[in-house]
């Protein structure tokens, strides 16, 4: 399965259209209102002094509105962006070469910035610091340094794996900000805003049905959106209504809760081979033809967050609710494996049932 792309892959794919759909301003942005609040602040406050905004760090998971919320931040400094990644910095020259043609108080939008070597970093660290460019001149005993000053600018950088930066670097980010997936009513209002912006009619059960679909993700709604409108205008009438909207996203193979058969095919596994774990990652990832990484970073966090898997020091598990969302009986004694996780009790999953979706 490793070279298919998933429709609900938080990762941006090859076909996804997103600059048209992306806001502008922080007042057009939906949800995450906390990092909204005080992102104002800190622009206006920036703004009131003239100065450079300090250097942000984006991380959460793919799909949050990273990259968006970077374009937004320079738009409201009313200020250019520029654009590079981690891994396309090869070597420290490079940097150099980005940094010495920036505009004051512009803004470098790093994304991955996690991958940065180690090299480039030692660059870094004293134009973040001092907005200076540190220049090795000659070679040898002779070797010296001048420093360069820069223009004033903001990096912003973007990650979906804070835990391997290097400390040095973390600390040179005055402003830490974590995205974090979208309640469904958020993710309806994007829904609801991007069909506008498609020229698209939607009704709110329909949109509300896409946003309970998409792992809290904008990015998974907005693509869910397109292919939907793609079969409301083959098989419909181009209108998206619920009904409509529940057929093509059975044929997409997204089920009620945004799974796709990636991921029940990894419950299934877990279930069937191995009756509901605990299993090593290493076990599983084998067992399902995926690496260690793509596991842990791609399958397992949406699943975790739903409250199908727990990780435990012996492995993996599912829970009772995994079993019940693929309408397995648990094998006899699961629930009285000694050291099993606290899970939801068979009790809780009846209460759990009289909730709305997503509580
Ligand atoms: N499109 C993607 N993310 C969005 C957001 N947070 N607000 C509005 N539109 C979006």
């Amino acid at each position: 399965m490793g070279e298919e792309e998933r429709i609900v892959a938080g990762q941006r794919l090859s076909g996804d259209l997103e600059v048209g759909l992306r806001p502008k301003r922080l007042e057009e942005y939906i949800g995450q209102a906390r990092v909204k609040e005080r992102l104002a602040i800190f622009i206006q406050a920036a703004a009131q002094r003239r100065e450079a905004l300090d250097h942000v760090l984006l991380y959460g998971p793919p799909g949050l509105g990273k990259t968006t919320l970077a374009h937004v931040i320079a738009n409201e400094l009313g200020v250019p962006i520029r654009f590079t990644s981690g891994p396309a910095i090869e070597r420290p020259g490079d940097l150099a070469a980005i940094l010495t043609n920036l505009e004051d108080r512009e803004v470098l939008f790093i994304d991955e910035v996690h991958r940065l070597s180690r090299q480039v970093e030692e660059v870094l660290y004293p134009a973040m610091e001092d907005f200076a460019l540190d220049l090795v001149i000659g070679r040898g005993p002779g070797a010296r340094s001048v420093r360069l000053d820069l223009p004033r600018f903001t990096l912003i950088g973007a990650t979906t794996r804070p835990g391997l930066i290097a400390p040095p670097l973390r600390d040179r980010f005055g402003v830490l900000i974590h995205l974090d997936f979208y309640p469904p009513e958020e993710l309806e209002a994007i829904v609801t805003r991007s069909a506008a912006v498609l020229g698209c009619a939607i009704d709110t059960a329909a949109a509300r049905e896409i946003a309970r679909r998409s792992r809290g993700t904008p990015r998974i709604a907005n693509r869910l959106l397109r292919r939907l409108r793609d079969f409301a205008e083959v098989r419909g009438t181009g209108h998206l209504t619920a009904e409509v909207v529940a057929a093509g996203l059975d044929l997409l193979a997204v089920d009620p809760l945004g799974l796709d058969p990636t991921d029940r095919r990894l419950l299934r596994l877990l279930a069937e081979t191995y009756q509901g774990g605990p299993v090593g990652l290493e076990t599983l990832a084998a067992a399902v033809g995926e690496d260690v990484g793509t596991v842990e970073d791609v399958l397992e966090p949406y699943l975790l967050q739903q409250g199908f898997l727990q990780r435990t020091p012996r492995g993996r598990m599912l829970t009772l609710r995994a079993f019940q969302h693929l309408g397995m009986t648990p094998p006899p004694g699961f629930l009285q494996q000694a050291g099993a996780p606290a899970g939801p009790t068979a009790q809780q999953l009846r209460f759990d049932e009289a909730l709305p979706e997503g509580q």
